[in-house]
């Protein structure tokens, strides 16, 4: 059926340039920049911002979330590694369905790879904003308030601060800046007028950078790493002396259900490993450099992130850490205020370099697609001096800047997360439809481990079963009562069921099986209003690709 008409590697290896005819992107990437380009990626909002709400929530337990996630990424980066070592193609997860699952599936990814990428760049540019004017308040700078957040956060601040006013506080210096910045706001056809300049500055910036070469930014990337990774681990064995081990009992004070609550928050700090997949045509040895950096970027993060959750949990009681900034929170809480100010900073770096490496990845995506005629060809279209994407760059740039300007971050970390782990759920997948290779492999080539999974997929299914059997029969006594999130929990255990009895009947292979099965437990665990977004991005996605992908499709033609 044509569309499930499949690309085959070579094809997608020839379009790549792979066969000699280069399209001539510049191909200087190492084993060690993609390993910088990994952690620039990943060590960002998530472990300075986000990881505040899901400790408020999980209390020191999340430090088992952040180690459960890690083995989720694990698997998936496995497989990721696997597809990246047999076709070398700067499309990722995308083009990695293409040839495994066929066209409709490869565009259902590329269309959730704008989730991971443009919208995930959005949560990043409004943090690095509020970080930005931390650090210009600190100096002294207060940039006015209408141009620093958008209507909804605004709106949010001018009322907490009004509600705090009514209990009879005194308005100190911060709440009376709100208020006057409210109030001051310009107006716009009748409409207070509320815009974040500097996360719009930044994106602008960023897309210069990421159009004008990968040499620059790879530069850039390198030196942001060094300096950011020097902060965590500061912050590391700073916070070790000021850990106080009462903090940590309880382990779980909302038990595993507040634990879960934070696995967005969690999963979108890891999110990045896999961005690097997108740069395969810039790299000198994709087939033995890329799979290699995914996993020392995905490994060093874990650690790190590990020691900083119990570290954070450690240093202050969990349930003050509700707040945006909790890394310099800590540390200014012990008065230790020169270190929030360098956090401050390398919380600007940090999540500046985020930026960068997904401004560099969601092009790079687009020009994959535009080449087998899913988007029209300005988006494939190499800038004859730069050796970009230049177009597809430009677009990136207006598709994030516009948006920051104006919206609120919170929906958007649990969709980016969500989309992200859909792409994994597919990476994984793929894995098991990929033909398998026996002998004549490659010298230096990354292959993925085959153990059967005959037997160890379904004893896992019937422990995780057993492990959940007072939600499983809660669930299934209330069935037709429960709410949304119990009837995707019974979805899953369904879908675990058949996949278990598939691996007996099929031995299919451990790693992307639970690579897909941990994915989906993820997935399942964040929040329904974000479920209805993203079908409905879904949707709009499915009605472009009829409208004009199905049509254009190279495939199509050339079977035509
Ligand atoms: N992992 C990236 C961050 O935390 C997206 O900023």
């Amino acid at each position: 059926m044509s569309l499930f008409r499949k690309k085959s590697i070579s094809a997608m290896s020839a379009d790549a340039g792979h066969d000699g005819h280069g399209h001539g992107l510049n191909k200087i990437l190492t084993v060690k920049d993609l390993t910088y380009l990994g952690i620039a990626a990943v060590v960002g909002a998530g472990i300075f911002s986000t990881i505040g709400s899901a400790a408020a929530d999980g209390g020191p337990g999340i430090s088992l979330l952040f180690v459960i996630t890690a083995i989720t990424c694990g698997f998936s980066a496995l497989c990721y590694a696997e597809f990246a070592s047999r076709v070398p193609v700067s499309g990722s997860a995308y083009t990695y369905a293409y040839v495994s699952f066929g066209e409709l599936v490869a565009w259902i990814i590329g269309w959730a790879l704008i989730l991971e990428y443009a919208i995930g760049n959005i949560v990043v540019a409004i943090s690095w904003s509020s970080y930005f004017n931390n650090l210009l308040q600190g100096i002294n700078i207060h940039l006015p308030f209408w141009m620093t957040t958008n209507s909804s956060a605004a709106s949010e601040a001018y009322t907490a601060v009004q509600q705090s006013l009514a209990t009879g506080k005194v308005a100190d210096a911060d709440m009376l800046e709100i208020i006057n910045g409210y109030n001051s706001a310009p107006m716009l056809m009748g409409h207070k007028l509320f815009m974040n300049i500097p996360a719009f500055v930044i994106v602008a910036l960023i897309t210069a950078l990421a159009y004008k070469g990968i040499q620059e930014s790879k530069k850039s990337a390198n030196a942001m790493v060094i300096f950011k990774i020097a902060v965590i681990i500061l912050v590391i064995i700073l916070g070790f002396f000021y850990v106080n081990t009462d903090n940590w009992n309880p382990f779980m004070p909302n038990g595993f259900k507040g634990v879960l609550q934070g696995v967005s928050a969690v999963f979108y700090a890891y999110i990045g490993f896999d961005a690097i997949s997108t740069t395969a045509e810039e790299c000198k040895n994709p087939q033995r450099d890329l799979p290699r950096g995914m996993m020392y970027s995905l490994l060093i993060c874990t650690i790190l992130y590990i020691l900083i959750a119990l570290v954070l949990t450690g240093m202050v009681n969990y349930s003050e850490l509700n707040v945006d900034d909790p890394l310099a929170y800590v540390f200014d809480k012990l008065g230790l205020k020169w270190i929030g100010y360098i956090i401050s900073i390398s919380a600007v770096i940090a999540t500046t370099s985020v930026l960068l490496v997904f401004q560099l990845g969601q092009p790079r995506i687009w020009m994959s697609m535009s080449r087998d005629g899913l988007l029209p060809g300005a988006f494939g279209k190499i800038h004859p001096k730069y050796k970009t994407p230049a177009f597809a760059t430009i677009v990136t740039g207006l598709l994030v800047g516009i948006p920051t300007l104006f919206v609120p971050g919170s929906l958007m970390t649990d969709l980016t997360s969500i989309g992200t782990l859909f792409a994994f759920v597919i990476v994984s997948g793929g894995v098991l439809l990929l033909p398998r290779i026996n002998g004549n492999q490659q010298a230096g080539k990354f292959k993925l481990p085959y153990i059967n999974g005959q037997i160890i997929i379904p004893v896992l299914v019937a422990a995780f079963i057993y492990a959940f059997r007072t939600r499983f029969s809660e669930a299934i006594s209330n069935f037709g009562h429960e709410n949304h999130q119990e009837i995707l929990f019974l979805l899953f255990v369904a879908i675990a069921i058949v996949v278990a009895v598939y691996s007996i009947l099929k031995k299919l292979s451990v790693i992307p099986v639970l690579g897909a099965l941990s994915c989906m437990y993820l997935m399942i665990e964040i929040p329904t209003i974000s479920w209805l977004w993203f079908f409905a991005w879904m949707v709009l996605g499915l009605a472009l690709y009829f409208v004009y992908g199905y049509r254009k499709s190279k495939l199509a033609n050339t079977a035509a």
